[in-house]
């Protein structure tokens, strides 16, 4: 059965947003070459998008986690699938996020790449959630604050489906559920 959805964000505010990051990023890593860490798999379009809007020299490389099982509530357990490629010891990482919700993926990403000694340490995210967070996480970039309700879209899925959509929308079923 299709997924009611309800419009959020359309490509247009999204790809504006995603110019001016890259415009804050290009001017503080001015002279430098950033390794720009995507967590799979829901950044690869916000990390492709900001990739080719960046000015400066850089690098890409992966990682993924798990957070979620096949429901649209957080499981509270971070797994690392896939570590990274290259090495980041010495490195300027800016790691690339689609959206922090309890802020446990991030803090458990925060905690193994900081102890591989990079240079600098910094985050982008594309979305933050708007309510107390679980953990507190250091956010240098943001695109938009986003209300409860779960999203789907621009590389965000509910069960593997929705991550092609340009625009961001809302499961509509899941507007009203309470906070989580
Ligand atoms: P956190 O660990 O609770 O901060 O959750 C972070 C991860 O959960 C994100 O990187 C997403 O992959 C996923 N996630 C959280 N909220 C949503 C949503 O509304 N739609 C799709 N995925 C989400
Ligand atoms: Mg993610």
């Amino acid at each position: 059965m299709e997924d009611e959805l309800i419009p959020f964000l359309s490509a247009g505010q999204i790809q504006k947003k995603v110019a001016e990051l890259a415009r804050k990023i290009s001017r503080d890593y001015d002279g430098k070459k950033p390794v720009l860490v995507g967590v799979l798999k829901g950044s690869f379009v916000f990390l492709s998008d900001l990739s080719r809007k960046l000015t400066i020299p850089h690098e890409v490389d992966f990682l993924e986690t798990e957070s979620y099982g096949p429901s649209t509530l957080t499981s509270g357990v971070v797994r690392l699938l896939k570590d990274l490629r290259s090495e980041i010891t010495g490195r300027e990482v800016l790691l690339v996020e689609d959206i922090i919700d309890s802020g446990l993926t991030l803090s458990y990403l925060e905690r193994s790449l900081l102890a591989k000694k990079p240079k600098s340490f910094a985050v982008v995210t594309l979305l933050e959630r708007k309510r107390s967070k679980r953990v507190k996480v250091p956010v240098r970039y943001r695109g938009f604050w986003v209300p409860g309700g779960f999203l789907v879209g621009y590389g965000l899925d509910y069960n593997e489906k929705y991550r092609h959509l340009p625009g961001l929308a809302f499961l509509a079923r899941s507007v009203n559920q309470p906070e989580k």
